[in-house]
C-alpha cells in the first residue's frame, strides 16, 4: 500500500495544496504548532477511522466555517485508486474510485495505515485496558469475526453484572446467574483463545524489531497474562471452559458483593518486561517508546502477513527522547514500508540517508531536496 499523492483542501490550518511523497520515508518536518500532525491526520482519516486525535469532526475544516476536502491517490491490490474524503456540515463521506458513499467509514479495509502518536506511550504507562484495546483493535483489524465475538461476549458481561446487582435485592434470581456464567465461560474462552494466538504471533516479531532499535542492547518479552487461574502455556478451549466456569463459581459470592464479573478476559493483560523486568514500572522513557513502537510496527507487520498489504506508517512526535541510534533506526531501517515521520528538529533529518523531506511553515508544505544519498 502507498500513498502516491494527497490534496488537502480547506482541512485544519493546512494551506490548500497536495504533496507526492517517495515510496520509502517521508519526513515532516517544523516548528511547534505549523501542522505536521494535522497532515498525518488526514491520511489517517482514509482508513476510515476516527481522528486519532480524538476530534469531532466538525472540528476537521478550517475553522471559520466551509466543508474540507481530501484526496488520495493510493497504489493498492495492484492498482492505482483513488479516495476523497468530503467533511461536510460535520458528516463525513468518501467517493471511493469514483463511486460516492454514505459515510466516510465505508473507505475501512481499503486503505490501512499504523498510527504512532504520543499519546500511545499510554499503551505502556497505563492500567490494562490499554493493552488489551491494543491486541483488539490489532485483531478485529484482520479478522473481523473477532469483533462480533467480542461485542457478544462484552454483552454477556453487562447482562452478567446487571444480574448480580439485581441480585443483592432479590436473591431468588440467584438461580438465573449459572445461564451466564456458561454463556461467559464459553465466549471469554474463545476471546483468550484468539488473543493467545495472536500475542503468540505477534512476540517474536516485537522482540526482533526491539532488538533492532536497541541494537541488541536490551531484550524485551511480551506474554498474555489472564486472570484466570489457567495454565495458558498448555491451553486446550475444552479444559479452560470448564475452569472459566469453576472460577466463575468461585468468585460468585464476592461477584454478587460488588456487582461485577472480578474474572474473565475482560480483566487480562499483556505483560511487558524489558531485560526481565517490567517496563512500566522500571522502564525510562526511551526504552518506554521504543517498545511502543516496536509494538506497533510489528501490528503493522502481522497486518500486512494477513492481508498481503504493508499497511502506511505514519509516526507523529517519535524521535523526542530516543537517542541517535534508536533514531537511526527508524529513519533508515524500516525496509520495504512507506513511513510518514514527523519531528521538530532540523538535526534529526541529518541522520536520513533516503527519502523525502516536507518542512511545514504556517500550514504551507515545501518539499525539500529529493533522494540525498
Ligand atoms: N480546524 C482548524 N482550523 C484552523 N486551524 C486549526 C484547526 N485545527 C487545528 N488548527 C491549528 O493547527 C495548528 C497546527 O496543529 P498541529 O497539531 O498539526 O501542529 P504540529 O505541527 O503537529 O505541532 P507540534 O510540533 O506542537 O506537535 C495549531 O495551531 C492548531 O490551532
Ligand atoms: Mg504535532
Amino acid at each position: 500500500m502507498q500513498v502516491l499523492r494527497l490534496a488537502t483542501k480547506n482541512f485544519r490550518n493546512l494551506k490548500d495544496g497536495e504533496i507526492v511523497p517517495c515510496q520509502g520515508i517521508n519526513v515532516i518536518y517544523g516548528w511547534n504548532a505549523q501542522g505536521k500532525t494535522n497532515l498525518l491526520e488526514a491520511i489517517w482519516l482514509f482508513t476510515g477511522g476516527h481522528s486519532f486525535r480524538g476530534s469531532k469532526d466538525g472540528e476537521l475544516p478550517k475553522l471559520g466555517g466551509g466543508n474540507a476536502s481530501l484526496s488520495l491517490d493510493f497504489y493498492s491490490e495492484e492498482r492505482e485508486q483513488n479516495a476523497v474524503l468530503n467533511i461536510e456540515n460535520g458528516k463525513r463521506n468518501s467517493v471511493l474510485n469514483g463511486v460516492k458513499k454514505k459515510t466516510g467509514s465505508a473507505l475501512i479495509g481499503k486503505i490501512r495505515a499504523v498510527i504512532f502518536s504520543p499519546e500511545h506511550l499510554l499503551l505502556i504507562k497505563e492500567g490494562p485496558s490499554r493493552r488489551r484495546n491494543f491486541i483488539d483493535g490489532a485483531l478485529c483489524q484482520i479478522k473481523p469475526s473477532f469483533a462480533a465475538l467480542l461485542s457478544v461476549y462484552n454483552r454477556s458481561l453487562l447482562q452478567r453484572n446487571a444480574l448480580l446487582k439485581d441480585i443483592s435485592r432479590y436473591p431468588e434470581l440467584e438461580e438465573t446467574l449459572s445461564i451466564w456464567d456458561a454463556r461467559l465461560a464459553k465466549l471469554g474462552t474463545e476471546v483468550i483463545q484468539e488473543r493467545l494466538l495472536y500475542v503468540k504471533k505477534l512476540s517474536p516479531v516485537v522482540v526482533s524489531i526491539y532488538e533492532g532499535i536497541s541494537k541488541h542492547k536490551e531484550t524485551i518479552e511480551i506474554a498474555y497474562s489472564s486472570s484466570l487461574k489457567s495454565s495458558l502455556k498448555s491451553w486446550e478451549p475444552s479444559h479452560e471452559e470448564a475452569v472459566f466456569l469453576e472460577e466463575l463459581e468461585r468468585t460468585r459470592k464476592s461477584d454478587i458483593r460488588s456487582g461485577f464479573t472480578s474474572l474473565g478476559p475482560h480483566r487480562d493483560d499483556l505483560d511487558i518486561l524489558l531485560n526481565g523486568i517490567s517496563l512500566k514500572a522500571y522502564g525510562s522513557q526511551g526504552q518506554q517508546r521504543s517498545a511502543v513502537l516496536a509494538l506497533k510496527l510489528a501490528e503493522a507487520q502481522l497486518l500486512s502477513e494477513s492481508t498481503g498489504e504493508t499497511p502506511i506508517i505514519l509516526l507523529d512526535d517519535v524521535m523526542s527522547e530516543l537517542d541517535q541510534n534508536r533514531q537511526d533506526y527508524l529513519l533508515n531501517h524500516l525496509y520495504d514500508k512507506q513511513v510518514f515521520l514527523t519531528c521538530c528538529s532540523p538535526e534529526t533529518i541529518d541522520l536520513m540517508k533516503t527519502g523525502m523531506r516536507f518542512r511545514l511553515d504556517s500550514g504551507e508544505i515545501f518539499q525539500e531536496s529529493m533522494e540525498r544519498q
